[in-house]
């Protein structure tokens, strides 16, 4: 095995590129996950999550890299011939069978015997909590429900993998938490290890062990959610995971604990990353509820701003605010003894430098628009405020 780690090595992936045609699917992506593991795969559409699962299937080989699957190398050997099973992006369930059917199709083809198919299929229908509708036809049910008949034909195999491919992304929000919650609890006891593909950040931070984002084909970072939260490599996993504020700036000097930055006339510190050096361009991170707004424990870096837009999302405030040529983002926990502050009002906002990030300003992850640092586009507001 090539991974050196304690924790029993179940997945691998090592250098593994795909292309189709002109367009490189998966660039020399490696990565690793454990026995047991809960890993999800992120990022944006086309980004290569769908493919990067496939290869781990055998739905697709490498063009170069190797995938590694408890230790072996997997070559060009078949699903069939590997111990994952998958849930595709598009369910993949025959509409006209009854559930039962359904479910037991994969042991039908594997001439598993009558009663085992029997005993395995109910057990595994009571796990996804869809005892009771064996006759059922498929276009009988709600579309949570054939999620979960979906997700009993990929467990009814035991596989020591289960690769799931946004398999909640067509229900609605709350049947989408529901089955969240439903999901991990059964990755939790039966202990298979799941690769899971989703582009809902809210979905991989609230399920994963560990998560890995992807960008163009890419693996930009890999690391557990609040790892990544914490301290994103890059400008795009800071606008990928959570909400952030990006300020785009320059060093001016580099101190023993903190860097001072001057973004447009602004003058911020920020936490030391230690690669910086005077006159490089970067972004300073700093999540929206890391920002205190007139506090009497102002520290490091105090502005003023104006209130742009207020937004009250239930259980906290939402607070867009003119800083200089910046619209700075920040959320207030709602009721207690904080106030609410109005349209208009003049603020002074503050946050520790050790709160924040210096983040390299690479251009990787530019042409996505889910991208957004911070700053004001001006001719864009005068146009919209003139009409
Ligand atoms: N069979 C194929 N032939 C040609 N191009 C393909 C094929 N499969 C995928 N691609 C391309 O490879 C890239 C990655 O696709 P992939 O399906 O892995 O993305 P994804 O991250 O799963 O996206 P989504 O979130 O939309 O499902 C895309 O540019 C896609 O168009
Ligand atoms: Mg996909």
């Amino acid at each position: 095995m090539l991974a050196t780690s304690n924790q029993e090595v179940e997945v691998q992936l090592v250098e593994v590129t795909k292309r189709f045609g002109d367009v490189t699917a998966v660039e020399s992506v490696s990565f690793t996950v454990h026995k047991g593991e809960f890993f999800s795969l992120l990022g944006p559409s086309g980004c290569g999550k769908t493919t990067t699962l496939r290869l781990i299937g055998g739905f697709e080989f490498p063009d170069t890299g190797e995938v590694y699957l408890n230790g072996r190398p997997m070559g060009r050997i078949p699903p069939n011939r590997r111990e994952t099973n998958m849930v595709f992006q598009r369910l993949a369930l025959f509409p006209h069978y009854s559930v039962f059917e359904n479910v037991a199709f994969g042991l039908r083809m594997k001439r598993v015997p009558e009663a085992e198919i029997r005993r395995r299929v109910t057990t595994v229908l009571e796990m996804v909590q869809m005892s009771g509708f064996e006759t059922r036809r498929i276009t009988e049910l709600s579309g949570g429900q054939q999620q979960r008949v979906a997700l009993a034909r990929a467990l009814v195999n035991n596989p020591r993998v289960l690769l799931l491919d946004e398999p909640l992304s067509s229900l609605d929000l709350k049947l989408r938490l529901q089955m969240q919650e439903e999901l991990k609890r059964l990755q939790r006891d039966l202990g298979t290890t799941f690769i899971y593909v989703t582009h809902d950040q809210g979905e991989a931070l609230a399920m994963s062990d560990r998560i890995g984002i992807m960008n163009n084909g890419r693996l930009l970072q890999v690391g557990s959610p609040m790892e990544i939260y914490e301290h994103p490599s890059t400008p795009f996993v800071a606008s990928f995971i959570g909400d952030t504020n990006l300020i785009q700036g320059s060093v001016d000097f580099v101190d023993e604990e903190v860097t001072a930055i001057t973004a447009s006339g602004l003058h911020l510190l920020v936490k030391r990353a230690g690669w910086e050096t005077p006159g490089d361009q970067v972004y300073v991170c700093i999540r929206p509820e890391r920002i205190l707004m007139n506090s009497d424990r102002e520290t490091g870096n105090v502005l003023h701003g104006k209130i742009q837009e207020r937004l009250f999302k239930g259980h906290f405030v939402q607070y867009r605010i003119h800083v200089g040529p910046f619209t700075l983002q920040t959320t207030i926990p709602y009721g207690g003894s904080n106030r609410i502050f109005g349209m208009g009002e003049e603020v002074t906002i503050s946050w520790d430098p050790h709160q924040a990030v210096l983040l390299q300003a690479d251009e990787e992850g530019r042409n996505f628009d889910g991208y957004s640092p911070s700053r004001r586009d001006e001719r864009a507001e005068r146009t919209a405020s003139t009409r």
